[in-house]
């Protein structure tokens, strides 16, 4: 399996699965000197972890995070990578026996028949392997630690459920985001939204069933100048951590796909000065322009798709014998993944955020030489 590290300079590694032993994460490029305690990667942790709330899957992990590599005698990061894990715990008998029971099917929604393709019989049929939510784990503490680089530049990422099930939240900043940020189990700053989002969410999952939404990630405090003119645009990095998630099947930046419906000078994103400095009117760029930051707000949007996992019967196949089967899932799982992604989609822009100031500052100092 290839692909399991994301980023350049500030680069993160993670390996585990969803019934395996743990999850880690080996984060590469950490400055010395960075106060760094595993409270500060739990915090992170907690927001992800499953069993908060009735929109989450029952399965109980408290996700304890270890850092056990990168970190010197007086706490602070000493430069060399850092190592955290954090272990399973919550698998029993009775769960893998669920799984065991259906791993001749191929699970609709689910990455079984692309992992057969490639893994053949010996790919991982209990709780979806890496391609489980449980995958996540590694890529959010390894974005605590981006996080913790990024607040000493006074960046700071959001993120929030923006709409749930065709229900929108109202046009929010970040600071109003920042102030509701985590007020209800959905993490959707629009109090009065999240309500009637809950009350539907609930609703289909008495049916069995299940559905998605739509995230937003705000990033304040970016620099402009991150990013590189050609493939290695920073809205591409990002877009590429964001689409590297399960369950997300778009992403947009700033007016993201309505621009195919304003007129070039509804779209226009016009510079203007405030106090000395140059802002931009709209911010219909989303903080990029020619996928380099503009010193704006970055504003990204991602489409979280239905959990797989539903109780209603589905089509499906029996590989063993090649004839179509039907199966309803009895599996845990989540009703919504949005509750659980937003710490995820926070991770992945910080990760990408951090490499590329990397780039930018190691560009920067040695272009002033000349
Ligand atoms: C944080 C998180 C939690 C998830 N929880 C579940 C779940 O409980 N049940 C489920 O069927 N899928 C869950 N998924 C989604 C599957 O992992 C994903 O849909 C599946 O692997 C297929 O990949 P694809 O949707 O990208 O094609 C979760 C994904 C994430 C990121």
């Amino acid at each position: 399996m290839f692909g399991n590290t994301f980023g350049r300079l500030f680069r993160v590694t993670t390996c585990g699965e969803s019934y395996g032993g743990g999850l880690a994460v080996i984060a590469d490029g950490v400055p010395a000197g960075i106060r760094l305690t595993n409270e500060m990667i739990q915090e992170e942790l907690d927001k992800r972890k499953p069993g908060q709330s009735e929109l989450d899957s029952p399965r109980k992990e408290a996700d304890i995070a270890k850092i056990f590599a990168g970190i010197g005698q007086e706490g602070l990061t000493t430069g060399a990578p850092v190592g955290i894990i954090v272990h399973n715990v919550d698998m029993h008998a009775i769960h893998v026996e669920q799984y065991r029971k259906v791993k001749h099917l191929f699970r609709p929604g689910h990455a079984e028949y692309t992992f057969f393709v490639k893994y053949g019989e010996h790919y991982d049929w209990c709780g979806a392997g890496r391609a489980s939510g449980r995958e996540t784990v590694g890529r959010v503490a390894g974005g605590a630690v981006a996080k913790q680089v990024l607040l000493r530049e006074n960046i700071e990422v959001l993120a929030y459920v923006k709409e749930s099930f065709g229900i929108k939240a109202r046009d929010m900043g970040f600071d109003e985001v920042k102030k509701n940020y985590r007020k209800n189990p959905l993490n959707c700053p629009d109090l009065a939204a999240a309500e009637k989002m809950i009350a539907k969410i609930l609703k289909i999952k008495e049916e069995g069933d299940t559905c998605g939404g739509v995230v937003e990630i705000i990033a304040r405090g970016v620099p402009a100048g991150l990013g590189e003119p050609v493939f290695d645009k920073l809205s591409a990095t990002i877009a590429h951590g964001l689409m590297s998630i399960g369950a997300v099947k778009g992403v947009e930046i700033g007016a993201g796909f309505g621009v195919a419906r304003l007129k070039g000078s509804e779209c226009n994103d016009p510079p203007y000065i405030k106090n000395g400095q140059i802002r931009f009117r709209t911010n219909n760029a989303g903080g990029f322009l020619g996928g380099i930051t503009n010193g704006e707000d970055l504003v990204i949007r991602m489409a979280v798709k239905p959990t797989p996992t539903i109780s209603i019967a589905q089509d499906s196949i029996d590989k063993s014998t090649m004839k179509e089967e039907r199966l309803a899932a009895i599996t845990r799982r989540d009703v919504t993944i949005c509750p659980r992604i937003y710490p995820v989609a926070e991770a992945m822009v910080r990760i990408a955020v951090l490499d590329a100031l990397f780039m930018w500052k190691g560009w920067e100092a040695l272009q002033k030489k000349s």
